[in-house]
């Protein structure tokens, strides 16, 4: 089905995919607001939160700045929360400095830990950031110990940022009385909103180009329908703008319309 309609429109690769290069990630003004609430707060070794609705663009966010960190000063520590326990967490983390354990002490993982902290900013100068992608999953019992690992010398030396990244009941749980301690090191919040229909027949654009089609096949009707389908939403869009034109092309027609958006909306939740 897929290279049908790619060679009907003539894309040079998959229209709308999810692993978007680097290059290709639109800096959108709300991924500029977030950068500076990451400079912010890795500047004062503080945690950052970032929510936003399901598919609205949140790692994509993340994953431009984090690109954008020179390799001689930074050190990031990127993990995807699960539903898992603190020592699954802490083990997360240690896995990214390549080290294996299956201690099931606290003690021994914080400390571990700590360990490649320090060593990376006192002995290697280079300023870590540790970044919890999906962390609306985690436990209230890892919100409550986390900030544990960013204590060095009594507090006084914020050697690990972090940046929360999750839904927007990750707010919420930060508000439970357990977490008190890590949401009293957060700096700064940013909420990523869903775009405008401008923004989103932006968006659109972008993405065709980068698949190589220069002209749009949407109709002015069909990007308004997948504007209000997606409710701004990125991911949404995808689905909708490439099972659209797969119904176009199904129907031999090089214009995509409001009947091809609403046959691609009733194949998607
Ligand atoms: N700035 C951007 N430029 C181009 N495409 C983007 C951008 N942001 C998001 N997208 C597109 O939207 C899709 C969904 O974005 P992303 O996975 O970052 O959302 P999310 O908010 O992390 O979702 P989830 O809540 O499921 O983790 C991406 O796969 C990408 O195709
Ligand atoms: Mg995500």
């Amino acid at each position: 089905m897929s290279s049908v309609y790619r060679n009907f429109f003539g894309f040079s690769k998959d229209p709308f995919s999810s692993d978007i290069e680097i290059k290709n990630i639109i800096q959108t003004p709300e991924i500029k607001a977030i950068n500076d609430r990451f400079d912010y707060t890795v500047k004062l070794g503080a945690i950052a939160l970032v929510t936003g609705e399901i598919g609205a663009g949140k790692s994509t966010a993340l994953r431009w700045i984090v690109a954008q960190l020179h390799p001689a000063r930074f050190r990031p520590i990127w993990i995807t929360a699960s539903s898992g326990s603190i020592l699954e967490v802490y083990r997360q983390i240690l896995a990214e400095f390549e080290i294996k354990t299956a201690t099931s002490s606290r003690a021994t993982l914080t400390r571990m830990i700590k360990k490649q902290i320090s060593e990376l900013a006192q002995n290697r100068k280079l300023q870590p950031v540790l970044v919890i992608d999906e962390a609306s999953l985690l436990r209230l019992e890892v919100f409550a110990e986390l900030h544990t690992i960013t204590q060095f010398e009594g507090d006084s030396k914020p050697w690990l940022p972090i940046i929360l990244i999750g839904q927007n009941n990750l707010a919420d749980n930060l508000l439970h009385r357990s977490a008190t301690p890590l949401a009293s090191r957060i700096v700064a919040r940013r909420h990523l909103e869903s775009v405008n229909r401008e923004k989103m027949d932006d968006y659109l654009i972008h993405h065709l180009k980068i698949a190589g089609l220069k002209n749009s096949p949407f109709e002015e009707a069909a990007v308004t329908a997948i504007f209000q389908g997606s409710g701004g939403i990125f991911r949404k869009a995808n689905h909708l703008a490439r099972g659209s034109l797969i119904a176009a092309a199904a129907d031999q027609s090089q214009s995509v319309n409001v009947e091809h958006v609403r046959l691609a909306a009733s194949e998607i939740f």
